[in-house]
């Protein structure tokens, strides 16, 4: 008997059978995780005769429960369809029964849902299984920001990671370190997962308010369509953003999709190009300050890429795993694109910056593809074998022995491979690691400035531009070990 490989995931959200257009897949930060689809026409697939040996992933924390701005968005809205006696028909029959799916307001909102929990621990399953990295009995340090969510998304991943084997009486073995940093504070500056918060000037960058503006363009609209369905009630612009939140959002905590076949496909468009907005010019390539707190990350995992995996630092005091893990927030994911120059080249004409009034189909930069629940960008360092004789048989998941290795790096966005720009002549279009370095180094430390420099930090004494946390204990990190115990 045949056993097909399921994404764990895949079993939360049930998928639209025959249906082409899935609005849980242009939903942005409220979509629940999902692979992107290829964007550069390069096949997921590891390249024939190369294995992953180190891989860094940022990643945001998975699927949870609104924050309580916006569930106070859902209160106002129960409280508008309860107010009053009115009739609903068609896509709206449901509203007058419909009850926010919140059932213990002081333990809920913020925090992560189920199926949070399980994209969490499915991506554990699937890194161990994907990379084959971490012995049985072994254990891992893993990297997050403090927030609660946060933590505890990289908690389900460690029992995710170490799921397999009993190793209840050897509290010796198959344990997770949590290096658990200060979350979204201005003290940390460059050595941080949550730096933008270290920049001072990071946020005279931010013109995200244009997302705002072009809601604008369409909230009204849908309003008008939706009020013929309503006799007695009257939908206003400002009810259509937590309506379109709630597809995502009741489908990650209780399942229920109805408000995702209330809009219309163009309607979903529009949802998503705000999103869109809101993260290029906020946090990505339309914020000045974007690629400078993104690249202490980038630049501290091409250096450990350059030394290859498990290698202990000069004044180091953590010798990082094969599979770097750092667990942080949306926004801290924007300015890692940036940082290393992706999404955003001047040779595709006419699409960056990013129109404030017209979405442009051939664009990459989504926020349903990068800044999804549990969204990450992560880089592989590939060994790659002379090309292996036709007659060689091949020993799954060993590196080939036909001649000498080669490194390559490879970018993935919510799995899609990435083609790094200018540097693709690798196996699989990656990046000769040499080159990537280089390309770092210089190309990408030009575009990205000096951390202390740009953000204006010269007169801060104890300011610092890079990110030593992978390699060196900051002072003031908590450490949390996780087993399955
Ligand atoms: C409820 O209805 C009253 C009377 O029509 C109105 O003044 C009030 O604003 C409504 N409240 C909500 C939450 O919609
Ligand atoms: C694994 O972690 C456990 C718990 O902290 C510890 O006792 C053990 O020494 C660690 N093993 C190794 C090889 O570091
Ligand atoms: C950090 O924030 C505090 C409180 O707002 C402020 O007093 C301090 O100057 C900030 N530090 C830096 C380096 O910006
Ligand atoms: C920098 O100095 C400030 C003020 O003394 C302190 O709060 C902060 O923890 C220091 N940061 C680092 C990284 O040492
Ligand atoms: C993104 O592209 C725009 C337009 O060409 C440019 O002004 C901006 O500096 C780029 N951002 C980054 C991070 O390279
Ligand atoms: C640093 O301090 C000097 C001297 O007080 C001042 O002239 C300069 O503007 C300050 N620079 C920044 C970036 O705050």
């Amino acid at each position: 008997m045949r056993f097909a490989q399921i994404s764990l995931v895949a079993l939360v959200i049930p998928v639209m059978a025959g249906a082409s257009f899935d609005p849980l897949q242009h939903s942005g930060p409220a979509s629940p995780y999902f692979d992107a689809p290829s964007q550069d026409g390069i096949p997921f697939d590891t390249p024939a005769g190369c294995v992953v040996d180190q891989a860094a992933y940022i990643l945001r924390h998975g699927s949870r429960y609104p924050e309580p701005g916006s569930f106070a968005g859902w209160q106002a809205l129960f409280a508008k369809f309860q107010n009053t006696s009115y009739t609903a028909t068609g896509p709206l029959a449901f509203i007058p029964s419909w009850v926010p799916p919140i059932d213990d307001i002081p333990h809920e909102p913020l925090f992560l849902s189920s199926t949070g929990a399980l994209e969490a621990f499915g991506l554990g399953v699937d890194l161990r299984k994907r990379y084959k990295f971490t012995k049985g009995g072994e254990n891992i340090t893993i990297w997050s920001a403090a927030q609660q969510r946060v933590l505890d998304t990289s908690t389900f991943f460690a029992r995710g990671y170490l799921s397999q084997g009993n190793y209840l009486t050897t509290p010796s073995s198959n344990r997770a370190t949590i290096i658990s940093l200060p979350d979204s504070v201005n003290y940390t500056f460059a050595n941080s997962l949550t730096p933008s918060s270290g920049c001072p000037l990071y946020e005279t960058g931010d013109t995200s308010a244009t997302a705002n503006t072009f809601r604008a363009t369409y909230q009204t609209g849908i309003a008008n369509r939706l009020n013929k369905f309503l006799h007695g009630l009257t939908l206003d612009a400002t009810d259509i953003g937590p309506m379109q939140d709630l597809c995502g959002f009741q489908a990650e905590v209780d399942g229920d999709t109805r408000f995702c076949d209330v809009f219309e496909d163009s309607e979903w468009l529009d949802y998503e190009y705000a999103h869109d907005l809101n993260y290029y010019y906020g946090s990505g390539p339309g914020n000045p300050f974007s690629a400078t707190v993104g690249f202490p990350w980038v630049k501290a995992v091409s250096d450990l890429f350059a030394l290859g995996p498990e290698k202990t630092t000069p004044g180091g005091n953590i010798t990082p795993p094969a599979l770097i893990m750092g667990f942080t927030h949306d926004n801290n994911l924007p300015p890692v694109i940036s940082a290393l120059g992706l999404w955003n080249t001047s040779r595709m004409h006419g699409v960056y910056p990013l129109s404030h009034t017209t979405p442009n189909p051939q664009r990459q930069f989504r926020a349903s593809y990068l800044v999804a629940f549990r969204g990450y960008v992560a880089l592989e360092r590939l060994a790659c074998g002379a090309p292996a004789a036709p007659t060689a048989t091949h020993v799954a998941g060993a590196a080939p022995t036909a001649g000498p290795t080669k490194s390559f790096v490879r970018v993935r966005v919510d799995r899609a491979p990435v083609a790094i720009p200018g540097c693709t002549s690798g196996p699989g279009s990656t990046c000769p690691l040499a080159q990537f370095t280089s390309y770092i180094d210089t190309t990408r430390a030009t575009a990205s400035g000096d951390f202390v420099q740009r953000c204006g930090l010269q007169n801060v004494s104890n300011a610092t531009s890079t990110a030593t946390f992978l390699t060196v204990a900051p002072p003031d990190i908590q450490e949390f070990l996780v087993g399955l115990n």
